[in-house]
């Protein structure tokens, strides 16, 4: 029997987790199971909580409105050394790049607590982009005991790092389990914005973006591209859901608010987003997690990134990397809009990112260590 303590704290960690703590949960003869939240996030974890129905043993609520880096990493750290004292775990999981990611595998590791992480080895090999998150992932692979690889490829880069083979298992992207776990349920859409524009007929441009490199600048280019789509293709309506971020909302409310053909949307759960995917046209998107699911869904992402560390959608031709600028956006969305050989060539719905099946991996390592 292990005891394993669960930590996370922000939207993609939480979606990315559930099918890790559905698993060890239904494997009570194997494992005791935890689940700390240091809520980075507030609305857009909880929202994740209640679809999976996860209720948190340890809650820190450490959020505060345009939290600092520092004031993140302190809380979690601080918040999560009582728990860890009274709770002493065997493993600590972790997943991602996210702060809290790296916080809690620090704070393990001050209280020797092994640390498991979930999606290890992804890597841009640019220690500023993504900023802070290729610095949070490498530290967090210097802090673990156990690596779970989402592909071989990420498992190369441990490799190359001088991570021992034998700590290395490639399972898959937890992702995916989460995507065809939801996928299939059944959902009507009721918020306004995103009827009316599913009723006009318009093929749908969904747009996602919050990466703090994108804060400022290329945020306004961002929007002037989406801005400029919808002047130039009559037959769009975007739909841009604005992440919770004050950087993000400042921009994006000031740019595209009372755009016609521009519905700007609070975080969606995670359920009527993937519908929303499913019924859009194109994605652009800064996103991570976007980049992962979009393939099985079969819908082209246009990366808003000069770099990514998820070169296997790049690879697989699903998704194009196309940064902020905002020509090349309206450019490369307006030959994937015009041209059906180019959307067909990038719409195979391959996934190259997972099978479904990796929180049951994940599960079966934990158990055998
Ligand atoms: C964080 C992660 C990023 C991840 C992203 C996923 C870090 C440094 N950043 O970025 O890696 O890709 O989450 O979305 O770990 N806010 C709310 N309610 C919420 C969530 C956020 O109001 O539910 C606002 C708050 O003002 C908060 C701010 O957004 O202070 C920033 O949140 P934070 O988690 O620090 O950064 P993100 O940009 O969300
Ligand atoms: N997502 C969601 N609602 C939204 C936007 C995104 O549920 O309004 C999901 C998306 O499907 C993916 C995850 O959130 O699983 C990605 O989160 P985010 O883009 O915030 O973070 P990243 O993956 O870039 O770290």
């Amino acid at each position: 029997m292990k005891r394993v303590l669960t930590v996370f704290g922000t939207r993609p960690e939480a979606i990315k987790l559930a099918p890790v703590v559905e698993r060890l949960m239904q494997r009570p003869d194997d494992f005791t199971v935890e689940v700390a939240v240091t809520a980075q996030h507030r609305e857009m974890l909880d929202q994740v909580l209640g679809l999976f129905d996860i209720t948190p043993d340890y809650d820190l609520d450490i959020m505060v409105p345009g939290q600092s880096l520092t004031q993140v990493t302190t809380r979690v750290l601080s918040g999560l050394a009582p728990i860890l004292e009274s709770s002493r775990p065997d493993f600590v999981i972790v997943q991602g790049d996210t702060t809290t990611t790296f916080a809690a595998s620090l704070a393990a590791f001050y209280h020797r607590v092994k640390v498991a992480h979930v999606e290890a080895g992804l890597r841009t090999q640019d220690r500023l982009q993504p900023y802070p998150e290729e610095m949070s992932r490498r530290l967090t692979t210097q802090l673990s005991d156990v690596h779970f690889a989402p592909t071989v490829a990420a498992r190369d880069h441990l490799l190359a790092e001088g991570v021992a083979d034998g700590r290395i298992h490639v399972t898959g992207n937890t992702v995916i389990d989460a995507l065809i776990e939801t996928m299939d349920e059944p959902y009507e859409f009721e918020d306004p914005t995103i009827c009316k524009a599913l009723e006009s007929g318009r093929r749908i441009v969904l747009v996602t973006a919050h990466r703090r490199e994108n804060w400022g600048e290329p945020m306004r280019d961002i929007c002037a591209a989406v801005s400029m789509l919808v002047r130039t293709h009559q037959d769009i309506h975007v739909l841009f859901a604005v992440h919770l971020n004050p950087q993000v909302q400042a921009v994006v409310r000031e740019q595209l608010g009372g755009l016609e053909r521009v519905g700007l949307l609070p975080p969606l759960e995670y359920l009527p987003f993937i519908k929303l995917m499913l019924a859009s046209e194109i994605i652009l998107s800064d996103s991570g997690g976007v980049q992962e699911e979009a393939p099985s869904l079969g819908k082209p992402v246009l990366v808003l990134r000069e770099v990514t560390e998820r070169h296997e959608a790049v690879e697989a031709g699903t998704v194009l990397l196309v940064g902020t600028n905002s020509e090349h956006v309206v450019a490369a969305a307006s030959r994937l809009l015009t041209d059906p050989s180019e959307y067909d060539r990038m719409s195979r719905a391959a996934n190259p990112f997972g099978d479904g099946n990796a929180a049951t991996r994940i599960a079966d390592v934990l158990a055998s260590l």
